[in-house]
């Protein structure tokens, strides 16, 4: 019998990360006999910065007859373009940018998870129960990887309401810790140094990812791994594993979702708040590398919580190896937010906030340029943090005020996160 070919195309937010999703779906596929008996399973993976012409030219090289894409909001204008090159195949989208499930001609498009959706669809009738848990491990080709990512949760605890991760409402699942570490080992051991853990808060379960730091620990895994959490979620005996990991020659990179500190700004995003301090004194502690995140133009956020935010960071930041993660509030479809923009007066523009009723445009305008500032010195490509070993609100706004007539009339996250580096010279500030 000849196998049909089912390719699945992943196209990465960035150049060094793998897009997950298309390797977790061929594994779990596999698993069946009957999966295996009728269909060759392809993943062509790319970083985003990939041609769409290589792309299309891949997908006609193996023939598919069916294609397959996970749409992510930075590849989705390439997504599309790709969709409209081959209008004679059977084309499956899923992903988290797709909002709506519906079937337009040869296109199907899916929401939610892929991996039962996609065996109705090559099979026309649905899979065997299997819980998360359950889930065979995710297999990839080692050899082309500089650094892999690894799941060992789906959904969030939360429902902060400018998140595009939509499964808020969904209960929380976890994956088999001893299929996580198996991973992660087999990773380390085919000489992947880095991962990277895609959970949106990797210890919402404390238990779950002891578990799974016990596992590493005990496995001599010394990879360097990056993972997302939420401040109040941090404890004693998380950070006491964390410690012992890097102790025995691990390295972790931890993002600590710390968005704002005025309570009335947090309560409006309906995002969890407290343990900010706590968590940061642990883990730093514990030897972690932290990345503090910020929003910038949340509702009720005013130029002076913002710059209390930003004296906050100064001192967390000075003298140590953390580096600063500020983000300008962007209203993403679908989200909560995006039906209360109105509600909370906010003005956005390209997507952006760029004014709320408690901050005029020349307010959020400021906060960007000390976001810039702060990120200039103490960001992850700095050569002169150093030179800067305690930093407070006052000092940084003088430096500010310095160099403000070199910098761009209106300042942008890309600028800072970009081009800032070479544009203004280490003796400039
Ligand atoms: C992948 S996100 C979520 C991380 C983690 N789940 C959390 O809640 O802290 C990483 C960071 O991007 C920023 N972010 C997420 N959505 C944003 C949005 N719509 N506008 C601006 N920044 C955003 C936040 O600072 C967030 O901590
Ligand atoms: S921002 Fe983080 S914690 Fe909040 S809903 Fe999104 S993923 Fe969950």
């Amino acid at each position: 019998m000849i196998k049909k070919v089912v390719c699945l195309v992943g196209i990465a937010g960035n150049g060094k990360d793998i897009l997950l999703s298309c390797y977790t779906l061929k594994s779990y596929l596999v698993q069946f006999k009957e999966i295996r008996d009728k269909f060759n399973i392809v993943v062509l993976d790319y970083p985003v910065s990939a041609s769409s012409e290589q792309i299309r030219r891949d997908i006609i090289k193996v023939q598919a007859d069916y294609i397959g894409f996970s749409c992510y909001v930075w590849n989705r204008e390439k997504v599309e373009y790709l969709i409209s090159c081959f209008g004679w195949n059977d084309i499956i989208v899923g992903g988290p940018d797709i909002l709506k499930s519906e079937e337009t001609g040869r296109i199907t498009f899916i929401t939610g998870e892929g991996e039962a959706a996609l065996y109705r669809y090559l099979l026309g009738k649905g899979p065997p129960i299997q819980g998360l848990d359950e889930m065979p491990e995710t297999v990839v080709d080692y050899t082309k990887v500089d650094r892999m990512s690894f799941e060992t949760q789906r959904g969030c605890n939360w429902r902060c309401a400018y998140c595009n991760y939509r499964k808020g409402n969904n209960k929380i699942r976890y994956r088999n810790p001893q299929t996580v570490i198996k991973e992660i080992k087999q990773a380390w051991e085919s000489g992947i140094k880095t991962g990277r853990i895609v959970d949106p808060n990797f210890f919402s379960d404390p238990t779950h990812a002891v578990v799974i730091l016990r596992g590493l620990i005990d496995n001599g895994i010394k990879m360097r791994l990056f993972f997302e959490v939420i401040p109040s979620y941090v404890n004693d005996n998380l950070t006491f594993h964390c410690a012992e990991y890097i102790q025995n020659g691990g390295e972790l990179a931890i993002a600590l979702g710390i968005q704002s500190l005025n309570r009335a700004s947090l309560k409006a995003i309906n995002r969890p708040n407290g343990g900010e301090d706590t968590a940061i004194k642990m883990l730093t502690a514990a030897g972690a590398t932290l990345r503090l995140d910020s929003i910038l133009g949340l509702p009720f956020e005013t130029r002076h919580s913002y710059e209390q935010l930003i004296g906050y960071l100064c001192n967390y930041l000075a003298g140590s190896k953390h580096y600063p993660n500020p983000n300008l509030l962007m209203i993403i479809n679908g989200t909560p937010l995006a039906d209360k923009v109105k509600e909370f007066g906010l003005e956005v523009t390209d997507k952006y906030v760029t004014a709320t009723p408690a901050m005029s445009w020349w307010d959020l305008n400021f906060c960007m340029k000390l976001n810039a500032i702060l990120y200039r010195i103490y960001g992850p490509n700095s050569r002169v943090r150093d030179n800067y070993p305690t930093m407070d609100l006052e000092q940084l706004t003088e430096i500010l005020l310095k160099i403000n007539d070199k910098l761009p009339r209106m300042m942008s996250e890309d600028y800072y996160y970009n081009y800032m580096n070479n544009d203004i010279p280490d003796d400039l500030l």
